[in-house]
Formats: C-alpha cells, structure tokens, sequence
C-alpha cells in the first residue's frame, strides 16, 4: 500500500453494520431491522438522497462520547490497512445536535478517538466541520457559532448532504466566518450539481479543495481554471459508482480525464460502509478498470499528500515514505514526492 492521505471519508458513513447494531443495542434504539443482510441490502441506490435517507437514519444511532469514539477508532483502524498516514475527516454536527446530542459530546467523543488513534496506529488525524446544506445558510453560520468554543478541535470547514438546489452561495456567510477564524474551507460541488456550483464553491466560498467535482469536466473553462489555480479535487470512485453520478463501469470514470488533463486529483472513500469500501477497495476496482498501475497509483498517493493541509514538515515526512515505498516495489518515484 502506497503511504497516503485520506481527504475525503465522512466519519458517519464509516458506520459498518455490526458497530451499528452494537450501538442500536447499546442506547435501545430500534432499527428498521435487527438483520445484518437486510440493513447490508439497503445500500442500494440511485441517487445522492436514497443514501442520505439511510446514512441520517443510521447515525441515530450515535448517542454519547463513547460512541462517537469508538466509531472514529474503527475507522482509523481501518484506514491504516489502506496506507493512510493522515486522514482529514468530515463530520456533520448538524445531524447529531438537531437529535439533541450536545456539539460538546460530538466533539469530544471524536477527538478523543482521534487521540487514541494516533498513539495507537500512529495515524495522525484531524477534523472539518461539515454544513448540511439542506438546513440553510443561517442554521451553518449558528452551527459554526455552536462550535466555535472547541476551535481547536477542528481545522476547516466543509459543505455537504443535499446538493442540488442548495448551491455554495447559500453558504458565503459561514465560509466568510470560518476564514475570520483562521479556518481552512473546502465543499462538495460538482458531484450531482453543474460545474456552476463548482464555480460558486471556488469563487463565493474560497474553498481551497473541491469534493467530488466530477462534473467539471462539462466545462472546459472550469478545466482550465482548476488546473491553472492547482486547486485539489478530491474523487471517490466506488460512491459515484453506488451513487450513479458517474458509469457503472470504473474505465468510463472522469479521473483518468481529469489527471490526465493535469488536475490535482486524488482518490478516496467517501461514506466506505455504505459504497463497498475504503480506500484500498477503491484503488483495487480502478485497477480492475485498467485505470491505474503502480505508477499511476503513486502519483494519486503523492497528489493526496501535497492536497492536504499538512504543513510542510509533515508534507516532507510523508514524501519520504512515498519515496522509500516506491522503491520497495521498483515503481517509479511519483513527481510531487520526488526530493526537495
Ligand atoms: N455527498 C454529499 N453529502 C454527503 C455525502 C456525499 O457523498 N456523504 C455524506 N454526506
Ligand atoms: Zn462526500
């Protein structure tokens, strides 16, 4: 496994189902059904919401601190097995706080697991603050005012849930907050909505990484302007897949397009409970495509690391192991890791 980044996993969609059955049985909560086929038979999908409808049902079931911890430990845990060394993870306090879990608990309980997870597995991980946009631009800005006394729990903020009919505009306010705050600011865009809500996210926003984005390819001046802007955009290629935002088959996917076309693209794995897995299963069904080799794979690896907000130390450090990894297996140094 190439070392790498994991910029693009919401914490609540890493909730696999034993972990939600114990948590169900835990807090006596009921679920539609006690069956692990039957909850593992709901993640069928067509559209972006059919998931939203079961991810925010599922999520009911995290109720206190031990709960959100285990469920960040789980996923870290996991993440190792993929080569991931720095994992910048969404959460959508929204969910939780709307079911009166306090944002205290929420953050408290993930950060926590963030802590054991380090000295665990030795992965270092951080958190973004993610808005529902079906809520609305006023209950973010009071959302981000919520969170605002654990500041130091979180790096950024992001933008998720519901996309089209919510466009980023809905949301410059709350972005313009968190950058008072020193806050680094990324959204989805692009991933059922146009290549203008890619352009909104950009210029409305400032958001310095594109989630998804893979509808920017209908725009050529968009092209041209993420490319020459080097602004990341991270893709996740077994949820467009589940989600149908993208063909059924992975070699009519938009990534190699868009790498090829000189974006800062990476791969990642999104909600991988739900889209049929993490990291290592998303690069295995692109392999599978004919889509990406060794070197390909490292230069995904390398573009992770350089998309993240990493400073430059932890940047070096992790280059170094992508250098060292390369020449374990003989495959090419990846031109982003190559010494500096
Ligand atoms: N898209 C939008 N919102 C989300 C997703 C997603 O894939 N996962 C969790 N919230
Ligand atoms: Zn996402």
């Amino acid at each position: 496994m190439w070392p790498t980044a994991e910029l693009h996993v919401h914490i609540e969609g890493t909730l696999e189902v034993p972990l939600l059955l114990r948590l169900a049985e835990r807090n006596g909560i009921d679920l539609p059904t006690t069956d692990a086929d039957r909850l593992r038979s709901r993640c069928s999908f067509s559209r972006l919401q059919d998931f939203l409808d079961v991810y925010y049902e599922h999520l009911d079931v995290l109720r206190t601190e031990q709960d959100f911890c285990e469920l960040m430990l789980a996923y870290l845990a996991r993440a190792t097995e993929s080569g991931v060394r720095r994992a910048e993870i969404f959460f959508d306090p929204q969910s939780h706080t709307a079911r009166g879990v306090p944002m205290a608990v929420v953050i408290g309980g993930l950060s926590d697991g963030i802590a054991r997870g380090r000295e665990a597995y030795g992965i270092d991980g951080a958190l973004i603050l993610c808005f529902l946009r079906h809520l609305g631009g006023a209950a973010a800005l009071a959302t981000l005012e919520e969170a605002l006394p654990y500041r130091d729990a979180f790096i950024g903020v992001g933008l998720d849930s519901s996309e089209v009919g919510f466009p980023p505009s809905l949301f410059a306010d709350a972005f313009q907050r968190a950058a008072a705050e020193g806050l680094r600011r990324v959204a989805h865009a692009g991933e059922e909505g146009g290549p203008d809500y890619v352009w909104e996210a950009l210029d409305v926003l400032g958001a310095e990484r594109i989630d998804h984005g893979i509808r920017a390819l209908e725009d050529a001046e968009l092209m041209a302007a993420l490319r020459r802007r080097a602004v990341p955009v991270t893709v996740c290629p077994l949820s467009n897949r589940a989600l149908r935002t993208a063909p059924h088959d992975l070699a009519e996917h938009p990534l190699p397009v868009m790498f090829d076309e000189g974006l800062v693209v990476s791969v990642h794995s999104d909600d991988p409970a739900y889209f049929g897995g993490y990291l290592d299963a998303n690069m295995a069904a692109l392999r599978d495509a004919g889509v990406v080799d060794d070197a390909v794979e490292g230069e995904l690896a390398a573009n992770a690391v350089a998309s993240s907000f990493l400073g430059t130390e932890g940047k070096r450090a992790l280059f170094a192991e992508i250098r060292a990894h390369a020449e374990a297996i003989g495959a090419p140094v990846p031109s982003r890791a190559v010494a500096g």
